[in-house]
C-alpha cells in the first residue's frame, strides 16, 4: 500500500507523470496538487481501470495537508520551467520559493516521506528542500531526497544507441551521468557506458575523440534542443515525466525488496563529501589540473537504492583522461550552485 504524491501535478510534465503513477501497480493511492486544475487531472484519471485511487487538491481548504498526509513517496515537479531568454537567476529566485513552500509542507505532514525533486535547478532545490527539513526534529535524511536526474541517464542511453547504430535498443544501454544537473555539471562517463560505445571499423581515434565530445555535448544540452523547438512553449515535459516515473518505479521496487536496483541521482554525501573528495584529487592529477577544488555535499553519482531510500553512494570510478578534466570542471559551478540554495534557507529567517 503505497500514497504517492505528485506536487505541480496540472503542469506540463505534471499530468503526464501522474498519468505514469496512475498505472503503476505498485501505488494504491495517487494525489495530485497543484494551485491550479488538479480537481479535472483528477477526474480524468480517476476513469482508468488500476488499482491507485486519485484524488485532486488545491491549496484552499487545507489541500496541500489533506494530500500529503500518509503520503510515503512525494514527487515535485512545481515551479516554472525555463522559456528562452530566462536567466538561471530568474528561474531560480521563482522555483526555490514554490520548493520552500512545498518542503515546509512535506516536512510538516509527510516526514517520513521520500522526496523526488525535479523543480529546477535541482543543484539548488535539492539542498532547499535539506536545509527545509533540518529546521524540523527528526525530519532530515539524507537518505531520502533524491534529486530526479535521470532525464540526463535516459538521453545519455538514446544518444549513445543512436551513435552506435542501434536505436532500437536505447532501454539496454547503461551510461553513469555523475557530477550534477545543469550544463557543464552533467557528466556523462561514455568511457563506462554498457554496452560500450562502438568504434565502426576505419574511424580514426580523432574521429572517435571528437564522435565522443558533441556526443557529451548533446546530453549536457539536450534541454535546450526541447526549449528551443518549442519555442517559447516550455521545456522538456514529455521526456522528463517518463524520467520521473521511471525512477520513482525503482525507487518503489526497492522500497519493496527488490535487490541491486542501481542509478543515477543528485544526493546528499553522508560523510559531507569526504570520500568525493578524495577520489576527485586523483582525478585532478588525471587531468592536469592545479587549482584548489571546493568539497561537494551534494554530487549525483550511481547509487544503489534499498528499502530506506539511498543503500549506498557509488564512487565515480576509472575514467578517461577527457572525463576526468569534465568532472573536475564541474565542481567550481557545483559548489556555487550548492550554496545557492543553502544561503536561500539560512536567509529567509
Ligand atoms: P509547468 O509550468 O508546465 O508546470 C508547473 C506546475 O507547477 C504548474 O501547473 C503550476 O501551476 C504549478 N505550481 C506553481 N507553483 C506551485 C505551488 N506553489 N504549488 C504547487 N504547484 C505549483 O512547468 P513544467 O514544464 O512542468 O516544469 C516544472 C519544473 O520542472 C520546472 O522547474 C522545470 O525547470 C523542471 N524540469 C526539470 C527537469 C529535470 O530533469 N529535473 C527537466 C525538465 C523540467
Amino acid at each position: 500500500m503505497v500514497k504517492a504524491v505528485v506536487l505541480g501535478a496540472a503542469g506540463g510534465i505534471g499530468q503526464p507523470l501522474s498519468l505514469l503513477l496512475k498505472i503503476n501497480p505498485l501505488i494504491t493511492e495517487l494525489g495530485l496538487y497543484d494551485i491550479v486544475n488538479t480537481p479535472g487531472v483528477a477526474a480524468d484519471l480517476s476513469h482508468i481501470a488500476t488499482p491507485a485511487k486519485v484524488a485532486g487538491y488545491l491549496p484552499p481548504d487545507d489541500g496541500l495537508k489533506k494530500v500529503l498526509t500518509g503520503a510515503e513517496l512525494v514527487v515535485i515537479p512545481a515551479g516554472v520551467p525555463r522559456k528562452p531568454g530566462m536567466t538561471r537567476d530568474q528561474l531560480f529566485s521563482i522555483n526555490a520559493g514554490i520548493v520552500k513552500s512545498l518542503a515546509t509542507g512535506i516536512a510538516e505532514y509527510a516526514p517520513k516521506a521520500f522526496v523526488l525533486v525535479i523543480s529546477n535547478p535541482v543543484n539548488s532545490t535539492v539542498p532547499i528542500v535539506a536545509e527545509v527539513f533540518k529546521k524540523y526534529e527528526g525530519v532530515y535524511d539524507p537518505k531520502r531526497i533524491f534529486g530526479v536526474t535521470t532525464l540526463d541517464v535516459i538521453r545519455a542511453s538514446t544518444f549513445v544507441a543512436e551513435s552506435n547504430g542501434t536505436p532500437g535498443a536505447s532501454a539496454d544501454v547503461v551510461v553513469p551521468v555523475v557530477g550534477g544537473h545543469s550544463g557543464v555539471t552533467i557528466v556523462p562517463l561514455l568511457s563506462q557506458s554498457s554496452p560500450a560505445l562502438e568504434t565502426p571499423s576505419g574511424e580514426t581515434p580523432d574521429a572517435f575523440t571528437s564522435r565522443v565530445a558533441a556526443l557529451v555535448k548533446r546530453i549536457q544540452f539536450g534541454g535546450d534542443e526541447v526549449v528551443k523547438a518549442k519555442d517559447g512553449a516550455g521545456s522538456a515535459t514529455l521526456s522528463m515525466a517518463y524520467a520521473g516515473a521511471e525512477f520513482a518505479s525503482k525507487l518503489l521496487r526497492a522500497i519493496n525488496g527488490e535487490k541491486g536496483i542501481v542509478t543515477p541521482s543528485f544526493v546528499a554525501l553522508p560523510d559531507g563529501g569526504k570520500a568525493l573528495a578524495e577520489e576527485l584529487k586523483t582525478l585532478a592529477v588525471q587531468a592536469n589540473y592545479n587549482e584548489e577544488l571546493a568539497t561537494l555535499e551534494y554530487f549525483s553519482s550511481n547509487i544503489t537504492l534499498g528499502p530506506q531510500g539511498v543503500d549506498k553512494i557509488h564512487p565515480i570510478g576509472k575514467v578517461s583522461d577527457e572525463e576526468a578534466k569534465l568532472v573536475v570542471a564541474a565542481v567550481p559551478e557545483l559548489a556555487t550552485n550548492i550554496t545557492t540554495g543553502v544561503t536561500y534557507i539560512a536567509e529567509a529567517e
